[in-house]
């Protein structure tokens, strides 16, 4: 049997092991696939796991996308770029890191609009899963321009992928708005945007994926949303073919999620 695990911490909330142990029973693939919570300290030792092949595959989430790049021989160009991993694995004794965010990001927004060149986009953030999502956004025309509470973050990003910076979210007119910060996570807080006051705004896509506030305004405006659990499906579509060299079965791992 290959055993496979997502490592985070907190990790329990995954929906990971979800998609996963439904996709190898579909296909009648002999694995397994655990959520691990794994502390930062803990990190190194865990990952001596993946080169004796105790995994085969680790797919990484927050707080180790990072750190997870130093246990790696040899990360792909992407990943790289990005600077996070979010998807390791040995083959042939050599250790991949690749990232699969952007993949699903981008894939999870071409469900809604499918030509993404020249559209204006206002990106909110600009931590570590917004690095993903403007790797994403150039890579398909898009125009960026980027907010972040930090300024002196946003001039990092927008410095190192060629971006536009707003001082306030109202001086630009996006097409599409996508939420990366953690504003939203709980109920209680203030939106960082009122979405009435853009004028030509079609589509919002908050990372969050549960409801928050952002994407019930949205809705009620009549608006295109996408769901945050269609770039996780994406991203996980992407990892898993890369993990067992099958095809994904991608309606499985979607209602596997999606009830
Ligand atoms: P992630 O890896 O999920 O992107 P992160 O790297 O910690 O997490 O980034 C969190 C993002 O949410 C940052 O852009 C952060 O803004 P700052 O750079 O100013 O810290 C943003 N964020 C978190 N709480 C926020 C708040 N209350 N208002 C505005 N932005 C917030």
């Amino acid at each position: 049997m290959k055993k496979y695990a997502v490592i985070g911490d907190p990790v329990a909330h995954s929906l990971s092991p979800k998609m996963y142990n439904a996709a190898f029973e579909f296909l009648g693939f002999d694995g397994l696939y655990l959520a691990e919570q794994v502390q930062s300290d803990d990190l190194s030792c865990f990952m001596k796991k993946l080169r004796t092949s105790e995994y085969a595959g680790i797919s990484v989430t927050v707080p180790h996308k990072e750190a997870v790049m130093t246990f790696c021989d040899h990360l792909s160009d992407k990943a790289t770029k990005i600077g996070a991993v979010n998807c390791v694995y040995n083959k042939d004794g050599v250790v991949f890191g690749e990232n699969t965010d952007w993949f699903g990001f981008v894939e999870a927004l071409k469900e809604v609009e499918s030509n993404l060149r020249g559209k204006k986009v206002l990106v909110l953030g600009a931590g570590g899963a917004a690095r993903a999502v403007v790797f994403a956004l150039n890579q398909v025309g898009a125009k960026v321009f980027i907010w972040n509470r930090t300024l002196s973050k946003a001039q990092e990003l927008a410095q190192e992928f060629e971006l536009q910076i707003v001082d306030s979210v109202y001086d630009c007119d996006p097409e599409i708005l996508v939420n990366t910060t953690s504003v939203g996570l709980n109920i209680e807080h203030e939106m960082l945007v009122d979405l009435e006051q853009f004028q030509n705004l079609e589509i919002v896509f908050d990372l969050i994926y549960k409801e928050t506030k952002l994407s019930l305004q949205a809705k009620s405006l009549n608006l295109k949303v996408v769901d945050a659990k269609r770039m996780l499906l994406l991203q996980a579509v992407q990892q898993f073919a890369i993990f067992t060299g099958l095809e994904s079965p991608i309606e499985v791992m979607w209602n596997s999620i999606n009830n």
